[in-house]
């Protein structure tokens, strides 16, 4: 069963007065969304192609929360996370954060003093590096593990204030990427702790079907708006971002996930190439990257022009292709675009998209570098 914070005990004038705040801050929220992009380091796509005028956040993804603060990746992330500051200089309005993943459970386990000890350590991190924030992408809290990860954001949000009182500089972010599993959800993040302390979230909504021989056996959507017939409405972005919201999660500062790439299938028999066809294995690696399962929207531009017939879902509000034997569920300009008005409509803070590094930068697909995100960054205006 999934634990709902229950609202419903307030008195009258708090629920008013609440709502009043709330019709405030989406007020002054509409003035401008948010568009998140991540960046996974690449040698295909450099910080030197990154376009420093789409994105209103670029997020470099990841590096690992460590017992002092922020530890990177690799040594040579350093110059990279500079490089990424400098294209402030092209847009000063830009924000520039990087993403934790990993190292999350030993602070947490170290209790109080070892958050301590990471939240100061992280802040002055991010000050020396003239970073914008951080994102916290655990993946994700055990049931036992969510009181010490809400303490951790709080703890995180109050080091970050004190310095911020101190020093008279501009708040740190500090921004999520949160699951796209309800039960999880469920368990894992206490919405009001959210919503007191972050900027806003990315709700992961992709890979709510991944090839699996024992239990994705069939083709299915990466990243449905609504989901299919027949299955859960938590398998889609709009299901999920529902959950949110229903579960209490501030409006304003959910942002809807959009991915740039597709997920693959190997079609067990060519001539049954619809929804829910029966599976063989993960796609073999798309024409452009070198990952089984895994097409970039290069590989999609190139797999429709040599023959790969498209389908669109309008009831899912995505498409998906077929080629002999592959098979793979993309996001194109059409779903983008459908998927943002949602987004836009339903008043969110905006979207975030995983990744800036998997939309096409080669030219392949038609209108030039970068097609989805600059999708995205029409849409939100
Ligand atoms: C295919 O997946 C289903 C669950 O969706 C499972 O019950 C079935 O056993 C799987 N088939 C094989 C051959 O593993």
């Amino acid at each position: 069963m999934l634990k709902i914070r229950n609202h419903g005990d307030r008195n009258w004038s708090g629920v008013w007065l609440s709502a009043f705040l709330v019709a405030c801050s989406i007020a002054t929220a509409t003035s401008g969304k948010t568009f998140v992009c991540y960046y996974q380091p690449s040698a295909r796509v450099p910080i030197s192609k990154i376009p420093a005028n789409l994105c209103t956040h670029v997020v470099y993804a990841f590096a690992e929360a460590s017992k002092n603060g922020i530890t990177p990746a690799r040594s040579s992330d350093l110059a990279r996370y500079a490089e990424m500051v400098a294209l402030k200089r092209l847009n000063p309005s830009l924000k520039v954060l990087v993403s934790l993943q990993n190292g999350f459970p030993a602070i947490v386990d170290g209790g109080v003093t070892a958050m301590q000890t990471f939240a100061k350590g992280a802040v002055s991190f991010l000050r020396k590096l003239q970073l914008d924030g951080v994102d916290f992408d655990w993946e994700f809290p055990s049931r036992t593990q969510k009181d010490g990860y809400m303490k951790l954001i709080s703890i995180f949000r109050k080091t970050a204030n004190v310095e911020t009182a101190l020093n008279g500089t501009s708040p740190l972010l500090l921004t999520m990427a949160l699951t796209n599993n309800n039960y999880i959800a469920g368990w894992a993040y206490d919405m009001s702790v959210l919503t007191q302390n972050i900027d806003f979230a990315t709700v992961m909504t992709y890979d709510f079907h991944v090839y699996n021989a024992k239990r994705d056996n069939v083709t299915g959507y990466n990243s449905p708006l609504v989901a299919p017939k027949g299955e859960s409405t938590y398998l889609s972005t709009t299901g999920m971002l529902n959950f949110y919201l229903k579960a209490g999660l501030q409006r304003s500062k959910i942002l809807m996930g959009v991915p740039t790439y597709g997920r693959s299938y190997t079609l067990a028999d060519a001539s049954k190439h619809g929804l829910h066809a029966p599976a063989s294995a993960r796609g073999a690696p798309g024409p452009a990257i070198h990952v089984h399962g895994v097409y970039i929207y290069q590989g999609i531009c190139m797999a429709l022009k040599s023959g790969a017939t498209r389908i669109w879902d309008a009831a899912s509000g995505v498409p998906y292709l077929y080629h002999n034997t592959a098979w793979v569920s993309y996001d194109d300009e059409q779903s983008i675009m459908g998927k943002c008005k949602w987004a836009v409509s339903s008043n969110l803070g905006g979207v975030g998209v995983w990744s800036l590094t998997l939309d096409d930068i080669s030219g392949t697909c038609p209108g030039g570098p970068f097609p989805l995100l600059r999708t995205i960054k029409s849409c939100l205006g």
